[in-house]
């Protein structure tokens, strides 16, 4: 695991956008998964940036997204696919096209055949070679939550209560508004990746930031799964690290990878 400490969520993200804009120089048909909250949209600044700037291009990727809400209407904003459009798709963003963005299908009659569905075209298009991570104050990453498998495949999950609380600034402040099921990528097809970043700023990701590095594995900490994947990189603000004990050795590892 290397955990890149850095003074502020944008430096945090740039370090994170050279470890994909790195990945993606290295292969022709690179697939990125990506992730919604507010926590990458400073990575995403910086992808569009490289964009513009021609060092980055989607154009002929697929992006897969973690996950999606359940029975959210097509054209609510919040609907995973509709924020990914605004942050990633066309070519005055990153180049990636709406048919390459994969979403898992909220609004499937069956939900339980769409997750299905939605784990075996990852498989089908070669897998994911960068995954891109927030992670939940509960230790989610994608949507899967305490007590889950931790080596689900995409599935259909009922969302914890702290997690519907802070989702709820998305919906009106109103908690009954927040969708109470989601689709969402398993651990077990997470882990598949070949490389995951994760990235994580402010004082209420302190805690989950500690159980996923320094933790024993345990589903009642998703993220903790982690500790078992042989490419992991996590920046993070000073905020999310201060439950961490072992801060100079990180830095210490990470200046040996990346230099300073
Ligand atoms: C959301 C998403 C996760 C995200 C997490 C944190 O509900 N499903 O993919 O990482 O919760 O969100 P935020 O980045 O807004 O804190």
């Amino acid at each position: 695991m290397h955990l890149g400490i850095f003074a502020d969520a944008t430096t945090a993200a740039a370090a994170a956008a050279r470890v994909i804009l790195e990945e993606a120089a290295r292969k022709p048909s690179f697939t990125l998964g990506v992730a919604t909250g507010s926590t990458p949209e400073p990575l995403y600044a910086h992808l569009r940036q490289a964009h513009s700037e021609g060092r980055f291009s989607l154009e002929n990727s697929h992006a897969f997204a973690l996950d999606e809400y359940v029975g959210i209407a097509e054209d609510h904003p919040e609907r995973y696919r509709n924020v990914l459009r605004r942050e990633l798709v066309g070519s005055e963003k990153t180049g990636l096209t709406d048919e390459l963005l994969h979403t898992p299908d909220g609004s499937a009659a069956d939900p339980y055949e769409a997750a299905a569905n939605y784990d075996s075209l990852i498989k089908e298009v070669g897998g994911v070679d960068v995954q891109i991570l927030g992670i939940g104050a509960d230790g989610h990453i994608g949507f899967n939550e305490p007590g889950g498998s931790l080596v689900s495949r995409t599935h259909v999950e009922a969302l914890a209560a702290q997690t519907i609380n802070d989702n709820a600034r998305f919906f009106d402040n109103d908690t009954a508004k927040v969708p109470s099921r989601c689709i969402t990528q398993g651990l077990g097809t997470i882990m598949e990746a070949r490389t995951l970043v994760l990235l994580a700023f402010g004082a209420n990701k302190a805690r989950a930031i500690a159980e996923l590095v320094e933790g024993p594995m345990s589903a009642y900490w998703p993220a903790t799964i982690m500790q078992m994947h042989p490419n992991v990189v996590i920046v993070t603000d000073e905020a999310a690290a201060s439950n961490l004990k072992l801060t100079e050795l990180y830095n210490e590892r990470w200046a040996m990878a990346f230099g300073n």
